[in-house]
C-alpha cells in the first residue's frame, strides 16, 4: 500500500546550537498538528517570545505554546524527571495547559542525579581539555543507555521493578565511583524521590512511535524539533566537543521511530553569524571589538546557563556540510538585525590548511583548530531591519548578503528573522518553506 506523504518536516540547527530553533519552530508550528522533540535533553534552551512573554523551553517542544497542538518527547531523548516537572509547573503558571496534548515516550531514558555528578566529575578531570558541557548529566545518561544499563520511563511506572533496577545500577555505579573517585554516590532516598516525580508524569506516558505514525496515517502533519546543532552531533560534529546524541535530521527518524520515507522536508536554521558555547575549535571566531559588539547586540548569553556565547563570522564550510548531512531544503537566517550597525561583514568561504584550500570539514579537531578561514568581505547595510515584513523592503546590502549565502550554498532562504519576537519574521513568497505554512 502507498505510504502516506502527509507533511512531516524537520527543523534542525545548522551550526553549534542556539540558532533560534525555538523561534522558528514556534512560527512554523501554527501550520502543523503535532511537534516532536527527537534528541537531547534539558541541555537545550529554546526561546520563544510573543505578546511580551518570554518562554525558554528545555525538553518540552516549543510547539506546546500553540494552543491545541500536540507535542511529543521522543524515545531518544534523555529525561530528568525533576527538570521536566519543573518545566510543566512553569508552563502551568503561564496558563499553558498541556494535559491531553503532551506525550512522553515510555522508552526515553532517565537522567539521575548521579549522571550530573559524573558529568561534573568528568569535566573537572579533563582540566583544560574540558568540553564545557551544560553539566545536566546528558552525556553520562547516554553512556548508560549505550552500555545497556539505562533506566527508562516505562521502568518508572512499576515501583517494584523500578526499585530493583535502580538498586542494581547503583551497586554497579558505586563500585565504579569508589574506584575512580574514592567515594560512593549519594543515592539516599533516590527511589522514593523518583517515584514521587513519576506520579506527575504518569498521565503523559505513551508509545510515541505509534502515536506519531497514527497521527501521520490520519493525515495530520508533524514537525520534528531539533535540539543542539549539526556541529554538536555525536557522529558528524566537532568530536569530542559535541553533545551525546544525533542532532542532525536523521536523528528524527531513528529517534522517533518515524521512517525516513515519511519525512517530506528539512529546514535548517542558521544565524547571520555563528556562535558556540563551551570549548572546541571555532575557525571563524571573532575578536574584539566585533565579538563584543555582536555579543551585546545579539544578547549572546546562554538561554539556560547564562554563559556568554563565543561569537564568529558566518562559516559557509560548516553550512555546506550541514546542508549535505541534513538534506536541508530551505534555510532560515535568524538574527539579521544584529548586523544592522555593522560597517562590514565577513563570510568564510573556505579553509586553508598549510596553504592548501580544503572544502571539507576536517574530522580532527586539532586540524580544525589550525585552519585559516578564507573570507569574503561584504558591505553592511547600517539601517534597521526589525519591523520589515517583505524581503523587497530590506536594505539592498542585506538582500545581497542573503543572496550571497543562498548562491554559495545553492539553497533557498525560506525565512528571515529580524528580531526575537514571533512577528519579526519575513517569509519570502514562492519558497518551499512558504508552501509548508
Ligand atoms: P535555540 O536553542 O536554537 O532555540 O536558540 P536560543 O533560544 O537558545 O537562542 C537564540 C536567541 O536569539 C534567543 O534569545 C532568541 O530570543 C533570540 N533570537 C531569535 N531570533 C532572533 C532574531 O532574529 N534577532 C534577535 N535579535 N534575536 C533573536
Ligand atoms: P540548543 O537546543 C548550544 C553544547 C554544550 C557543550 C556541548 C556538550 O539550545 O541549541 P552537553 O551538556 O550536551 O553534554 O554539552 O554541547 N550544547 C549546546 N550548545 N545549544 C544547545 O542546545 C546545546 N546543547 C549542548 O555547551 O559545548
Ligand atoms: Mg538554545
Amino acid at each position: 500500500m502507498e505510504k502516506s506523504r502527509t507533511k512531516a518536516v524537520a527543523v534542525v540547527g545548522a551550526q553549534w546550537g542556539d540558532e533560534g530553533k525555538g523561534k522558528v519552530v514556534d512560527y512554523i508550528a501554527s501550520s502543523f498538528d503535532c511537534v516532536a522533540r527527537y534528541a537531547g535533553g534539558h541541555n537545550a534552551g529554546h526561546t520563544v517570545i510573543f505578546d511580551n512573554h518570554r518562554f525558554v523551553l528545555q525538553l518540552i517542544p516549543s510547539g506546546i505554546l500553540r494552543p491545541g497542538k500536540k507535542a511529543v518527547i521522543g524515545p531518544a531523548t534523555v529525561v530528568d524527571p525533576a527538570a521536566l516537572v519543573n518545566e510543566l509547573t512553569n508552563l502551568k503558571k503561564s496558563g499553558i495547559e498541556v494535559r491531553g496534548r503532551l506525550f512522553l515516550s515510555n522508552r526515553a531514558h532517565l537522567i539521575f542525579p548521579y549522571h550530573r555528578e559524573m558529568d561534573r566529575a568528568a569535566e573537572s578531570a579533563r582540566g583544560a581539555a574540558k568540553i564545557g558541557t551544560t553539566s545536566r548529566g546528558i552525556g553520562p545518561a547516554y553512556e548508560d543507555k549505550m552500555a545497556r544499563r539505562g533506566i527508562r520511563v516505562c521502568d518508572l511506572l512499576d515501583p517494584e521493578r523500578f526499585r530493583q533496577k535502580l538498586e542494581r545500577v547503583i551497586a554497579e555505579k558505586n563500585a565504579i565511583s569508589t574506584a575512580a573517585y574514592g567515594h560512593p554516590l549519594e543515592t539516599e532516598g533516590l527511589a522514593e524521590q523518583y517515584l514521587e516525580l513519576a506520579a506527575h508524569l504518569r498521565g503523559l506516558v505513551a508509545d510515541t512511535a505509534v502515536l506519531l505514525n497514527e497521527t501521520l496515517d490520519r493525515g495530520e502533519s508533524v514537525l520534528f524539533e531539533g535540539a543542539q546543532g549539526t556541529m554538536l552531533d555525536i557522529d558528524h560534529g566537532t568530536y569530542p566537543y559535541v553533545t551525546s546524541s544525533n542532532s542532525i535530521s536523521g536523528g528524527a527518524t531513528a529517534g522517533l521511530g518515524v521512517a525516513p520515507t515519511r519525512v517530506t522536508g528539512v529546514v535548517g536554521v542558521t544565524k547571520a553569524y555563528t556562535t558556540r558555547v563551551g570549548s572546541g575549535p571555532f575557525p571563524t571566531e571573532m575578536v574584539d571589538p566585533d565579538a563584543k559588539a555582536v555579543r551585546e547586540r545579539g544578547n549572546e548569553f546562554g538561554a539556560v546557563t547564562g554563559r556568554p556565547r563565543r561569537c564568529g563570522w558566518l562559516d559557509l564550510v560548516v553550512l555546506r556540510y550541514a546542508k549535505m548531512l541534513n538534506g536541508i531544503d530551505s534555510l532560515v537566517v535568524t538574527k539579521l538585525d544584529v548586523f544592522d550597525e555593522q560597517p562590514e561583514i565577513k563570510v568564510c568561504t573556505g579553509y586553508r590548511v598549510g596553504g592548501q584550500l580544503i572544502s571539507e570539514m576536517p574530522p580532527d579537531v586539532d586540524i580544525l583548530s589550525q585552519v585559516e578561514p578564507e573570507y569574503r568581505t561584504l558591505p553592511g547595510w547600517q539601517k534597521p531591519t526589525p519591523g520589515i515584513r517583505d524581503v523587497k523592503d530590506l536594505p539592498s546590502a542585506a538582500r545581497d548578503y542573503l543572496n550571497f549565502i543562498s548562491e554559495q550554498l545553492q539553497v533557498e532562504i525560506g525565512m528571515i528573522s529580524t528580531g526575537p519576537e514571533r512577528d519579526a519574521t519575513i517569509v519570502p513568497r514562492g519558497t518551499k518553506l512558504a508552501s509548508w505554512l
